[in-house]
Parts: structure tokens; sequence; C-alpha cells
């Protein structure tokens, strides 16, 4: 047992991904967790969860209003709390997938889940719900961790990780898959994300229901910031440094500012390639999906807005800047 107890166990079984990734259970007193990772990717990730350890409990003996200062503040921690809606996200995937297959979805896989908050979300709506997420950096893995899942008790048991690529094979057959906040995005070249959708396809439970993210507008390549303010009492920065209209590149930076003057700068980088929504459908047609479906988000009633309801729609409104999901059936 480690000083931050979190013992990790090695499995006799090998995941069947490929022969360089094994699995283990990551024992976290209440919560199991099955992690899948090279041998020296398990050596970062627990390097990495004693360090979120560390942190948590420091933060723990700090007064709420030290907590959130460039010094202080835990960036993964922020990132959830600016970007993130998992019991919002996690009841539309089931709407859609319920909407579409006319029964209750299972077993969910979350791609690129970095802190793999929508797979704890996901376990703990219904019982016998299950969820796996895959994620390349340790970083993110191991907070969640430390946080998301040590936090879930039990329930956390039917979560897996893997820290890999996207396109490695599922453990089980997905009816949900999901890529949120545009990540898929790191694929600049139409052949890699072909690839990476028909890898989803071949992968997807046989009614399995592929959903993503999108975000578009004119405003989306125009070099700016956008501030938002943020309950717990910090600012939350988008930041689209650059946008290069022949390659349709982007990078972009989430920065933190807090009340003390203080700023987390770049606090995260995305190095992406804004694909168009029609691109996006095209591609997922030609990785072989049946169809394709837009969920367009409805106004607030300052007419101004996005409302959190997102309904299927066929043409959409020219906003400048807008979120829409699509949903890919097998
Ligand atoms: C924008 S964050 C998304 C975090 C979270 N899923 C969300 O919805 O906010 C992108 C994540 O993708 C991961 N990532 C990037 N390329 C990847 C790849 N090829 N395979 C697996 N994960 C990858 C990064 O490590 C990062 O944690």
């Amino acid at each position: 047992m480690t000083s931050t107890n979190h013992e990790i166990i090695p499995k006799a079984r090998k995941a069947s991904q490929s022969p360089k990734l094994q699995q283990q259970v990551v024992d976290l007193g209440k919560a199991k967790v099955a992690v899948t990772a090279t041998e020296a990717g398990f050596v970062t990730l627990k390097r990495q969860m004693e360090k979120a350890s560390k942190k948590k409990k420091h933060l723990a003996g700090l007064p709420s209003k030290e907590l959130y200062t460039a010094k202080n503040a835990d960036a993964h921690e922020l990132y959830q709390l600016s970007v993130q809606s998992p019991e919002e996200d996690v009841s539309f995937l089931r709407r859609v997938y319920k909407s579409l297959r006319k029964k209750k979805a299972m077993h969910f896989r979350e791609d690129f889940c970095g802190t793999a908050l929508l797979s704890t979300t996901w376990v703990s709506k219904f019982e016998g719900a299950t969820a796996e997420g895959y994620d390349i950096d340790p970083s993110p893995l191991a907070w969640g961790l430390v946080h998301n899942l040590k936090g879930a008790g039990d329930l956390a048991d039917n979560v897996s990780l893997v820290m890999g690529d996207v396109r490695e094979k599922s453990t089980v057959p997905p009816d949900v898959r999901c890529a949120q906040n545009f990540s898929y995005c790191c694929f600049k070249e139409r052949e890699e994300l072909v690839g990476y959708f028909k890898a989803v396809l071949e992968d997807l439970a046989k009614d399995g229901v592929f959903v993503i993210d999108i975000h578009g507008g004119s405003e989306t390549q125009s070099e700016m910031e956008e501030e938002r303010e943020i309950e717990e009492k910090f600012t939350y920065v988008w930041d689209q440094d650059r946008y290069w209209p022949i390659t349709g590149e982007a990078l972009n930076h989430i920065h933190f500012r807090f009340e003390d003057g203080t700023e987390l700068f770049r606090a995260f980088t995305y190095d992406w390639r804004l694909w168009g929504l029609p691109e996006l459908r095209d591609c997922l047609m030609e990785a072989g999906f049946q169809s394709v479906q837009a969920y367009w988000e409805g106004t607030d009633e300052d007419g101004e807005s996005g409302n959190g309801v997102f309904k299927l729609a066929k043409r959409g409104e020219a906003d400048l800047s807008w979120i829409a999901y699509l949903a890919a059936t097998k």
C-alpha cells in the first residue's frame, strides 16, 4: 500500500486489445476500477495518482476563498466546473438511444474520456449500467480515479478505464459510444478521421449508436477570446488563438482567471482541425454508418443564447456560434 492508499493489484488476465496492454485493478478503497495500460503506463499513472491525492488533501485543508487562485486551483476541477454538464449529457445520450432503438442503453463507451466524469455519471443513473473510458493521457485519468471514481464508491466497479488510443477495441461492444467536447478534431486528415469512425462502427454493439458534439458558426473561424463567469468565483476563458483558413486548423487554449488577479494561463491547449457539420456527416457515412441525424439546440427566452435542449433538426440556423450533436447509427 502506498502512502496515498492506492494499491494496484496485478490481474491474471491480459487485455485482448494489444499484447503490450495489460489489465490491473486499481484499488481505491471502496471502489475497485479495472484499468488497462502498458507496464510503463501504470508507473506514470500511479505517480500521477499520488500527485492528485496530495493536491486533494492540500486543498481540503484550505479555506474556500483560497481555493480559486493560480497557486492553488486544480486545473481538472476547473475544467469540469466550466465545460462539462455530465447530468445533461448522460440524459441526452440515453434519450437519443431510446428514441432510435426503443430500448435502454446499458453499456457506454466514452472516448477521449479525460477524467471519466461522463462514465462515472452514466453508471450512477441506473442499475446494471456499465461504462468504459479511453484516454491516452495518464494525468486526467489519474485525477478522475482519485476524485470522480473514488467518490462514486461501489458504483466505480462498473467503470473500466483504458489508457490508450481511442481506436483500440472495446472490452464490451458499447450500446452508446461518444466523443465529447469536439475531441475527434485532433484527427486532422480525412483519412485519419474516417479511420477512427470505421473503428467505432466495427466496435459498436449490434444496435449501437455513436454520438459526437460539434462546435460551429462563423465565430469559430475568428481569432478571439470569450470569457464566462463561473459560479465558484473564477473566470473561464476560451481563447481561439489561431485559425488557418487553408487547412481549417485551429489552435485554442483554455485559461482560468481568478479574483485575486492571478491566472492559470493555457491550462489546456487544443491543436485541432475544425470539421464542418456536413463534412462530419459525409465522413461518418463514408465509414459505413447507416444514418446520421443532427440535433440542434433551441433558443433561450432571451432570444439569443442556447437553452440546452437539443432536438432532431434538418437545417439549423446561421448563428455566429452554435453547438450541435450528430448521432450515427450502425
Ligand atoms: C478536450 S479533452 C476531452 C475531455 C472530456 N472527454 C470532455 O468531454 O470534456 C480531450 C482528451 O482527449 C485525449 N486524447 C487526445 N488524443 C487521443 C487519442 N488519440 N486517443 C485517446 N485519447 C486522446 C486527451 O488526452 C484529452 O484528455
